[in-house]
């Protein structure tokens, strides 16, 4: 459900999860909560541009400089836990600097004062791509964040499209027509001409700030990290504006390391066996911590046709392989363990010998040596004594060697089966609850296969 309130520093009034579920985002499509994936896909591909329109409901007032004053706007504070008041339900506009292309994303933003909120840009998104281009350059960032809007603005924001794709044309698409957007007054961007509230600034290029802790929608506390600070210099809003609002997390599991496991991908064939074990991690939800091989990425495209963005989208955080220095290198990261599905016969011989040369090996050592659950899924067919001696050796030590074998007792009809139902194995060795695994002797349970 959602929740209009009003707050006390504000006459405002304040829309909770208006989309809160699939239910209202396929009502926002005309569709069903079935048909929902299937008609997203199909219309986000109808690239529509959009229209300027001289003026809309989104500028009947606007405050510049001196009268923007943020701590007026009913900026929630939503837990005990979380560092200040963030807006959670904005989508923020940006451009490519080198080709002008418009990326949208929401991100959250956490009040610091009048003019200035902290802003947390995930490392693996497009934004933190096109912000880096404009710290090459040594320039400030300039954003429009529209906080309320049709709901297929706030669904075109949040398509997987390629970089060189205009959000905006996305949203047309979803629309199934073009989206009338208004020139912004204090930055050369659009938002849509009848959002309810537009905040206009910039991205500083240099200065980072604090930003953090706040509950995630995964149920946990993210720790307090060095961000950059967005500076608003206009306000623009209707008349009689409904703030927009979103509360997705919960504060229940603060400091639990129960959820959050290391995802290793490498590059042995079958790296399905990854991807799909990050979408079931996704839909539980767990915190995953993605480390994949160079060769991974490569088998990645010779495999699929997923993008490599695509991929790291499924996972909370992406680390570089190479990045020895990274949160997951220490035991003092606290996980419930590590899966590295597939698992290669060299990064298999690296951890059952103690070698680690890359991130993935290294978090691996340091899994087995805190005592941590080690699931390896070997991919590799025939195996020679030497695969087969380190197998061994690693069994030995407690690490769990769950090989693709296809469970033809289940009937499979596709190989998606056989690749769920071997997830949900590795998912069971973490008690994580699934409906993936076809259990022996049990009433047939469905497969989540119709979200892919
Ligand atoms: C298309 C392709 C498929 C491969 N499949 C396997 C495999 O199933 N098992 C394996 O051990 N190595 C496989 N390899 C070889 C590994 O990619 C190679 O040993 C690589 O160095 C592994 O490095 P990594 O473990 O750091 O990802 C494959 C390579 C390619 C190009």
């Amino acid at each position: 459900m959602f929740t209009s309130w009003k707050i006390k520093t504000s006459d405002m009034p304040v829309l909770t999860n208006l989309f809160g579920n699939r239910e209202r985002l396929a009502l926002a499509l005309d569709t069903t909560n079935e048909e929902l994936n299937r008609v997203y896909r199909e219309r986000e591909k109808r690239l529509t541009p959009p229209i300027i329109v001289p003026t809309g409901p989104i500028q009947e007032s606007v405050m510049t400089g001196d009268q923007v004053d943020l701590t007026k706007l009913p900026i929630v504070h939503h837990k005990s836990g979380d560092a200040g008041a963030y807006v959670t339900a904005g989508v923020t506009t940006v451009k490519d600097p080198d080709t002008q292309i418009r990326n949208a994303g929401m991100y959250r933003y956490m009040l610091k004062n009048k003019n200035q909120m902290g802003v947390h840009l995930a490392e693996a998104s497009h934004v933190y791509y096109i912000y880096r281009k404009y710290c090459e350059k040594k320039q400030n960032m300039p954003i429009a964040i529209t906080i309320g809007a049709h709901p297929a603005f706030y669904l075109g924001s949040l398509s997987f499209c390629g970089i060189d794709t205009d959000e905006y044309e996305v949203m047309g698409g979803l629309f199934g027509s073009a989206m009338e957007v208004v020139k912004c007054r204090s930055v050369d961007l659009e938002v849509p001409a009848d959002g309810e509230i537009c905040l206009e600034g910039y991205i500083d290029w240099e200065k980072r700030e604090p930003e953090g802790p706040f509950g995630e929608w995964h149920t946990l506390y993210g720790e307090a990290m060095s961000y950059p600070v967005a500076t608003i210099t206009a306000v623009t809003m209707r008349h009689d504006p409904i703030y927009h609002d979103l509360c997705s997390g919960d504060t229940v599991k603060k400091g639990s390391n129960m959820m959050r496991v290391i995802v290793g991908i490498s590059g042995a064939s079958g790296i399905i066996y990854g991807i799909r074990l990050l979408e079931a991690f996704k839909a539980v939800p767990i915190e995953t911590h993605l480390i994949m091989s160079e060769w991974a990425e490569k088998i990645l495209a010779l495999e699929t046709d997923c993008d490599l963005s695509c991929v790291n989208g499924l996972a909370t955080v992406r680390y570089d392989n190479r990045d020895m220095a990274a949160p997951v290198a220490s035991g003092s990261f606290l996980t419930a363990g590590m899966v590295i599905s597939p698992c290669s016969m060299k990064t298999l011989a690296g951890i059952a010998n103690g070698y680690s040369q890359n991130l993935l090996e290294r978090a691996a050592d340091v899994t087995i040596k805190e005592g941590r659950k080690l699931v390896l899924v070997p991919r590799e067919t025939p195996l020679s004594a030497v695969h087969l001696e380190n197998m061994l050796k690693l069994a030995r030590m407690g690490v769990v060697i769950a090989p693709p074998m296809p469970a033809f007792y289940i009937n499979p009809k596709q190989v998606c089966e056989l690749v769920d139902h071997h997830i949900g194995k590795i998912m069971d060795q973490f008690g994580f609850s699934n409906t993936l695994v076809k259990r022996w002797q049990e009433e047939p349970l469905p497969m989540t296969t119709s979200d892919r």
